[in-house]
């Protein structure tokens, strides 16, 4: 039995392809190891959605070959990377990878591992010479409906429900890494998200590159939130990343009155300027933003949002980038994400402007916006000191207890351990107020806040109410 080495780097899309992955290869008789120095195969599930990205793909290649002193294994490189730099790739030699396949080729997986341990070549100039099997097609249709992930965590399932984006924003690779946006059915979805609610799993988060754009036979995005929402056993559902341009009254609706939906929504921004919106192919403009977050406000005031920005795009001035501080305050972001410009190929941004904002001029913009988040995330968080706040429990480690609120920040909480060893075997939970553990929900109240997260004392356990009125 082979063992397989998987390094997952980038987005929680790529997270997901990794279960899939993982399955793929067990069905085939592939045995998994986290020691690197054990494998036979070292797989890299790569992201190339910025440069950074890409390099730290190479450097952690040059560390895992350092760390096995030369040692022989097959080497793949899987997902975005692959499909952006095949070429590159299989050309260069210092990287020596024996085999790539994109994100619509896991099935073939198993078969281009095999092709590889059967043409192991003699002497590295053979290696050279021989024709390197990858396979990086990307298909209109595979969603990988078929595939039932071996999943990591056992208190949140993602559920990739769609694939691919059509949206073409100018400086974004996952077009052209991913392919054309298609849709699992929605029998397939709900089906899986009942599988896993059998299993134990609390949680579930629908996952898409543009998830709001779902649509299948009939069914959109809110119908389908609702039908896996209602799933009795499922106490929580969030869903990521949607698109400002997709987010309909009825979503916002169905968000607001779900109480079993998370009460935070991703929402890219990517920059406050409109003209720069405009050369980055986002169809909404600064006002068009801010009115989408006030009517998300207004029907659901306890809301967080939270946003994604690219500083320094290219022509970025300083009055464009003062727009982006301009929603930032406006806005009240609870968490940003915040990257600097990276020229991708193949993307329109790349070939039609130069990236003429100064490297230094990206960093204190980056510098700038990362403070001012920090004092608002403060400010938010603080704001919930004293409140009770239930939340869904995902570590419980000595003596404390991490979870989530439904707002989907992090709380810690600090628990009284059972004072004797025999007490401790009796009731393995920390803490003496209950029985609870992994997926469960418990009432908290917060008593301190930080930017990132906040901290609480139990309360008690509470069982959660089943949705009533729903639209
Ligand atoms: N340069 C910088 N950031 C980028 N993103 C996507 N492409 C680029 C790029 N070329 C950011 C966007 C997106 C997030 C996942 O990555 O903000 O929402
Ligand atoms: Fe990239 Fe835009 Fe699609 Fe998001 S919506 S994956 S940023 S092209």
């Amino acid at each position: 039995m082979k063992k397989v080495y998987l390094k997952t780097f980038g987005c929680q899309m790529n997270e997901y392809d990794s279960e899939l992955i993982r399955a793929i290869l067990s069905e085939a008789g592939f045995s998994f190891t986290d020691d690197v120095l054990a494998a036979d195969v070292v797989l890299l599930n790569t992201c190339s959605v910025r440069e950074n990205a890409a390099r730290k793909v190479r450097g952690y290649l040059d560390k895992i070959r350092h760390d096995r002193g030369g040692r022989p294994a097959i080497y793949g490189i899987l997902g975005c990377i692959a499909t952006h730099l095949k070429e590159d790739l299989l050309k260069d030699r210092y990287l020596k990878i024996d085999f790539i396949a994109g994100p619509d080729s896991y099935k073939r997986l198993p078969e281009l591992i095999k092709n590889c341990i059967s043409q192991v070549p003699k002497c590295p100039s053979a290696q050279e010479k021989k024709i390197k099997p990858y396979d990086i097609e990307l298909s209109d249709s595979e969603t990988y409906e078929d595939i039932y992930p071996l999943r990591d965590s056992s208190v949140n399932a993602w559920i990739a429900i769609m694939r691919g984006c059509n949206n073409y924003c100018s400086y974004c690779v996952v077009p052209y890494t991913r392919g054309r946006e298609r849709s699992r059915t929605a029998e397939s979805i709900v089906k899986e998200a009942q599988r896993l609610s059998t299993e134990g799993f609390a949680q579930v988060t629908l996952l898409g590159q543009n998830v709001n754009s779902y649509h299948s036979n009939g069914v959109k995005f809110p119908e389908l939130l609702k039908m896996v929402a209602d799933i009795d056993a499922i106490k929580r559902v969030w869903f990521t990343s949607p698109h400002p341009k997709d987010f309909s009254q009825k979503l916002i609706t169905l968000i607001a009155r779900h109480p079993k939906i998370c009460k935070h929504i991703h929402l890219p921004l990517q920059a406050g300027s409109t003209a720069i919106l405009k050369k980055m192919n986002r169809p909404y403009n600064k006002e068009d933003y801010l009115s989408l977050v006030e009517r998300i406000r207004e029907k659901c005031p306890d809301i967080a949002i939270t946003t994604d920005i690219i500083v320094g795009f290219p022509t970025e001035t300083d009055n464009d980038f003062r727009d982006t501080v301009d929603v930032y305050q406006r806005a009240y972001f609870d968490t940003a994400f915040i990257f600097k410009y990276s020229p991708r190929k193949h993307t329109e941004a790349a070939e039609k402007f130069k990236n003429d904002v100064p490297e230094r001029l990206k960093t204190e913009r980056i510098v700038f916006l990362n403070e001012l988040q920090k004092d608002i995330s403060l400010e938010i968080n603080r704001s919930r000191i004293g409140k009770t706040e239930e939340i869904l429990v995902e570590k419980i480690s000595g003596r404390e207890i991490e979870g989530r609120t439904i707002q989907n920040k992090r709380v810690i909480v600090s628990a009284q351990v059972p004072k004797s060893p025999r007490a401790q075997e009796k009731d393995q939970t920390p803490g003496n107020m209950g029985t609870w553990g992994l997926g469960d929900l418990i009432n908290v109240q917060i008593t301190s806040a930080t930017p990132h997260l906040l901290r609480g004392e139990i309360l008690s356990a509470r069982p959660v109410d089943k949705c009533a009125d729903v639209p």
